[in-house]
């Protein structure tokens, strides 16, 4: 059986009630004829409540953007692993680039992260991603085995077989600049194989999906590519009928 395709929305800091309603709607009556993709839009905490509700009902699976690593405690600003789960979250993103850009999270951190989501029953979407410099220092396939190699090794290869894995090059996030296929395919291709050094099985399983300026024009190319098995959407999630028409593209590939 072939691995089903994983659409996902992040919204990053974008959001506010009308407009959440709006764009819940747009995605649910798009997304009518839309089958053997999994859809999942992961919006800033404090409307993960909303959201919950609004896809009650619907095929859209709630995710979360980040979370604490402990579970409880004076960790003000925080939020916690079962606090998602209470929430209805199924998904949580781990390691965004800008978590680790912005926020100094580091491989081990991330790596904990990942760690405390699986505990409390969460499925980690474990972001990995070179900047340009190293793109161009031809450094890109360290920085990735390095930022993968700090979750096998602290949660074990049998852990991926419940994430999922989401190559994010940082040049390209939010800046129009979508990897092209031949640049995506042979990282994702990297990291199965990566994978498979441990578990063969667990790599031939593995979703792993490309975020980076996704949008409905580019993304058959990059979902026509063997190791790319959807994607992380940023910018273009705002927008319902460009999500669904990504979904729409990820079904018709998916089902060639
Ligand atoms: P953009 O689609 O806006 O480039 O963002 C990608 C991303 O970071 C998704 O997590």
């Amino acid at each position: 059986m072939g691995r089903q395709p994983l659409v996902a929305a992040n919204w990053k800091m974008h959001g506010q009630r009308g407009r959440i309603a709006s764009l819940i709607a747009g995605i649910r009556s798009g997304l009518t004829a839309v089958g053997g993709v999994e859809i999942a839009v992961c919006p800033p905490y404090v409307y993960l409540q909303q959201v919950g509700e609004l896809v009650t009902g619907s095929p859209i699976i709630l995710g979360a953007q980040n979370l604490a690593v402990e579970e409880s405690g004076a960790f003000t600003g925080e939020i916690s692993g079962p606090m998602l789960a209470e929430f209805g979250c199924h998904y949580v993103i781990v390691g965004h680039s800008e978590r680790r850009n912005l926020f100094g999270e580091s491989d081990a951190l991330v790596a904990d992260k990942f760690i405390a989501a699986q505990k409390h029953g969460l499925v980690p979407v474990l972001c990995v991603g070179e900047k340009a410099v190293h793109r161009k220092a031809g450094t890109t396939e360290k920085v990735i085995a390095e930022q993968l190699d700090a979750v096998i090794s602290k949660s074990g290869i049998e852990s991926l077989a419940n994430a999922v894995i989401a190559y994010e090059p940082v040049w390209a996030i939010g800046s129009g600049k979508t990897a092209t296929p031949d640049q995506a395919q042979p990282v994702h291709a990297f990291i199965r194989n990566r994978l498979a050094g441990h578990d063969a099985g667990i790599a031939e399983e593995a979703r792993i999906i490309y975020g980076g300026s996704v949008n409905a024009a580019n993304a058959k190319e990059l979902f026509a590519e063997t190791d790319i098995d959807g994607a992380l959407v940023g910018g273009a999630s705002l927008n319902a009928e460009e999500f669904v028409n990504i979904c729409k593209v990820a079904a018709t590939v998916a089902a060639d």
